[in-house]
């Protein structure tokens, strides 16, 4: 077995003891690959590819958060994957019960996703009170990654199932709810088992109804991990707001009616457009009051220097679908709005 893991969280809350003991009492031999970086690189994937078939490995444990399960997942061959068990610490990405992996490579500035049903990991243990010892910015970050998979899905004009409309709004409000309170007291389990179980299942298909979804905020996000190495999460937080505010307009507004009123309780008798706004400012007053993240990009260090190459590799020199398709001039236009 090959166990891989980050910069070390598992050893400060003792887990990696726990595992280690496990392993050896199952009488498995075990190898290790520590350091996987947040926002995971090439190389590290190259070293795991590279003990995998040096000691002959037959099954990987990730232990760690999106990052180190991401990265392991692109470390099992993809024609016949090794099989990936994952120990969750961190509630954001839902890698823990999903089919995809985003890997960086410093050198070309690139951030890219794969898909592959061989990559779902066979097993994976969610134990909330592992997470007790996530920061309050690493538990923002995450709560906010959570809310961006549920948006990707949930504003779309295509008539979907309300019964889905209904459960996303269910795990909205269940990340607005719980994240502070997790922020607050770390060690509450009723908070963080509600945000282990709202990440997984904001991302594990479910939601999508059997459709393939376009999605926007992600796409513009991973350019901006790609390039400046900022948390996913906090990327997003910064642009989801302003995107909603470009994607706005008459044939779109019912959609932001029924967010605004469902999820955060905006009176339905005002004109669509002014709750439209509110909602938007609510979402806004939740991400950088509630969950204190940073507003703006000059704030995480991002100026104008790279707009335009960040906005083609976000649309991929063409349109990107999604509930607005965006061109690059688009793009451009709402990383400019994130300069204030
Ligand atoms: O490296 P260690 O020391 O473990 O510390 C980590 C890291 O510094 C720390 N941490 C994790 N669990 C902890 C803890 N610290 C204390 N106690 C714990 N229990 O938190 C930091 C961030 O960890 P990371 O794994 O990078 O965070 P996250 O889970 O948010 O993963 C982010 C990565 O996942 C990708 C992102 O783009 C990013 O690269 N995504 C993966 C997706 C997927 N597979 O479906 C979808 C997402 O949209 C996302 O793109
Ligand atoms: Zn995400």
């Amino acid at each position: 077995m090959l166990m891989t893991y980050g910069g070390g969280s598992i050893k400060k809350m003792g887990l990696y003891d726990r595992a280690v003991s496990a392993i050896k009492d199952a009488g498995l031999e075990l190898f290790e690959l520590s350091g996987i970086e947040p926002n995971p690189r090439i190389g590290s994937v190259r070293k795991g590819v590279q003990m995998c078939k040096e000691h002959n490995i037959d099954v990987l444990l990730a232990v760690g958060g999106g990052s180190t399960i991401d990265a392991t997942k692109i470390m099992a061959p993809i024609e016949r994957a090794l099989p990936i068990v994952s120990i969750l610490t961190l509630a954001a990405t839902g890698s823990e019960m999903d089919t995809a992996a985003v890997i960086s490579n410093p050198e070309t500035n690139d951030k890219i996703g794969r898909l592959d049903p061989n990559m779902l990991p066979k097993a994976s243990f969610l134990d909330p009170s592992i997470t007790f010892s996530v920061s309050p910015y690493q538990t923002a970050c995450g709560s906010a990654d959570i809310l961006s998979h549920l948006f990707e899905v949930y504003f779309t004009m295509d008539q979907d199932l309300y019964m889905l409309d209904c459960f996303m709004e269910g795990l909205m409000k269940t990340v607005i709810r719980f994240a502070p309170i997790a922020m607050r007291e770390p060690d509450n389990y009723e908070a963080r088992a509600n945000l282990m179980w709202a990440s997984s299942w904001a991302i594990n298909g479910f939601v999508n109804g059997g459709k393939r979804k376009a999605w926007s905020c992600h796409p513009m996000e991973h350019e901006l991990s790609a390039f400046y190495d900022i948390t996913h999460g906090l990327g997003l937080a910064i642009l989801t707001p302003r995107w909603m505010e470009y994607c706005l307009e008459e044939t779109t507004v019912s959609k932001y009616v029924q967010f605004g009123t469902n999820v955060f309780g905006i009176d339905p008798t005002l004109p669509p457009m002014d709750i439209a706004h509110q909602a938007i400012d609510k979402l806004s007053d939740f991400l950088f009051n509630t969950l204190q993240l940073k507003r703006t990009f000059p704030e995480v260090g991002i100026d104008r220097t790279h707009f335009a190459v960040m906005a083609k590799k976000t649309v991929g020199g063409g349109t990107m679908p999604g509930f607005k398709p965006l061109q690059q001039a688009d793009v451009e236009k709402i990383f400019e709005m994130c300069m204030k």
